[in-house]
């Protein structure tokens, strides 16, 4: 397939002000893309559209989880550089602590679905007919969470799995249309959204520590991020997995993830870490594990 080149074409980037975001903005636009940006820190969102001048980008204040907010902003784009080529449904969120499914707080777990879900589908649905007129390109920022185990994480790693299946879907119905779409699978990144895995929250940090192995638990950063977002828009790439070590297991899913559920059930320092997370009186599904079976690693024995 011949390279989408991306001179002059115009780039919707949602979560334009955080890591990803910006350093994807940044990518795009050097390579004489038009960039969109959108994000709801009007102050930020002015410096990035500063910092790359005028002429070639335009910063807009939305929140996703806005159908009306997103249209407006579609509209204005369009009305701007004259259609909408690509875009790039990167904005998201994530619990600020760990949390079990018998304790997460309902407001912080349906927060994370209306963002994370009904912010990509509301982008979708807003940027779609401009998208499928130029025959263009959406790429959607899902994480490897949409095939890793959530324990602890359980709100982000279902919405991720939702918003796979969103562009699988997407791509197959756009097929005939010329136009196509792609799902982003990064692994931990340096950005505001993981800090509290990188020491900003001791037993968050533990957790990622325990539960990834070395390779798979070191952190990125958005540059490298934005420079795999750029080829693969150019190259109309299915699937997006960076670092590229992730690849194998991303492609082994459906053998390896049964086998690393058991041995997450069975890792004892895991499963005392989240034995931890939850208060004794909040514990109405959770019971002391027996010392033998599946949950006998809780105390160690
Ligand atoms: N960091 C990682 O390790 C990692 C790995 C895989 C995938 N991802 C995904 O990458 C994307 C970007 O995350 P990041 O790592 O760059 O984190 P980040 O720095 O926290 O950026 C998140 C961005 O999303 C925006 N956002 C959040 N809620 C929004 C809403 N309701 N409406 C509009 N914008 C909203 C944030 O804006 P505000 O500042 O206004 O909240 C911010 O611009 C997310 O979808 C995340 O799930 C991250």
């Amino acid at each position: 397939m011949a390279r989408y080149r991306l001179t002059d074409r115009t780039v919707l980037i949602t979560g334009a002000t955080g890591g990803i975001g910006t350093a994807g903005a940044r990518a795009l636009h050097a390579r004489g893309a038009n960039v969109v940006l959108l994000g709801r820190d009007a102050s930020a969102l002015a410096a990035l559209a500063r910092e790359l001048g005028a002429e070639r980008a335009l910063p807009l204040r939305a929140d996703v989880t806005d159908q009306a907010a997103l249209d407006e902003a579609v509209e204005r784009a369009v009305h701007r550089f004259g259609g909408l080529d690509v875009v790039f449904a990167n904005a998201g969120t994530a619990p600020t602590r760990p949390a079990t499914l018998a304790t997460i707080d309902a407001e912080v777990f349906e927060r994370i679905v209306e963002v994370n879900v009904l912010g990509t589908w509301r982008t979708l649905r807003s940027a779609l007919p401009h998208v499928i007129a130029r025959r263009g390109h959406i790429l959607v920022n899902a994480s490897v969470y949409a095939y890793v185990n959530g324990a602890a994480n359980a709100p982000y790693a279902a919405s991720k799995a939702a918003v796979e299946q969103l562009v699988r879907a997407l791509r197959v119905e756009l097929g005939a249309c010329g136009a196509t779409a792609g799902v982003l699978y990064a692994g931990w990144v340096k950005t505001g959204m993981t800090r509290v895995a990188f020491g900003g929250d001791p037993l968050a940090t533990r957790m990622r520590e325990a539960a990834f192995p070395r390779p798979f638990a070191r952190a990125i950063t958005p540059d490298l991020v934005a420079a795999r977002v750029v080829k693969g828009i150019e190259h109309r790439a299915a699937a997006l997995t960076v670092p590229r070590r992730w690849q194998a297991l991303g492609a082994l899913r459906g053998i390896a993830n049964p086998l690393v559920d058991r041995a997450l059930i069975r890792h004892a320092r895991l499963q005392a870490l989240l034995w931890s997370l939850e208060d004794e009186g909040e514990r109405p599904t959770r019971q002391p594990a027996p010392a033998t079976g599946a949950g006998a690693g809780v105390d160690g024995r």
